[in-house]
């Protein structure tokens, strides 16, 4: 497969988040994630609204989990790390959640606003190993263009 120009998607979604909104700019990077890339079948953000648990917020694809403890799953383990999980068969992870069986590979990327956990953006692909080290790198690099150009606000709890 060719590769993606990532430089050209980050300026193509730095032109698209004329807004500072959060909804607005989740709304609109999961559905140009979902338009730019190939081979995905779900991209979208859980957020933390409660703590330690993930709630769902815009996406793209079918009807999704909710909620998702930070103690499962590959999204929670992103959640729990700070760190980017990159699957390559989730077959293999024995606390995958499966929300949509044509799910084979994930990308999951935190989203830190002051060290604490806000959300994470969550890929899914029906091809095994679809993600490679230069798609993390491509994906994490858009993450941070959507944190830049968007109010994002620490959580707060109680
Ligand atoms: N597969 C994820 C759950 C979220 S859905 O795929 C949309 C996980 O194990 O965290």
């Amino acid at each position: 497969m060719p590769s993606v120009d990532y430089a050209l998607l980050n300026r193509q979604l730095e032109a698209l988040l004329d807004t500072r909104d959060w909804l607005t700019n989740s709304a609109q990077t999961s559905a140009f994630l979902m338009q730019a890339l190939s081979d995905l079948n779900w991209v979208g953000f859980y957020l933390q609204r409660e703590r330690d648990v993930l709630h769902l917020g815009p996406f793209q694809g079918k009807p999704a989990c909710h909620p998702i403890p930070f103690e499962k799953g590959v999204c929670g383990a992103a959640a729990r790390t700070q760190t980017t999980q990159r699957i390559d068969d989730v077959h293999a992870v024995a606390d995958h959640i499966a929300c949509d069986a044509a799910s084979n590979s994930e990308l999951v990327v935190p989203i830190v606003v002051d060290g604490a956990l806000w959300g994470v953006l969550d890929i899914d692909s029906p091809r095994t190993a679809r993600f490679s080290q230069e798609d993390q790198a491509g994906i994490e690099a858009l993450v941070a263009t959507f944190i830049a150009r968007t109010a994002l606000e620490r959580p707060a709890f109680d």
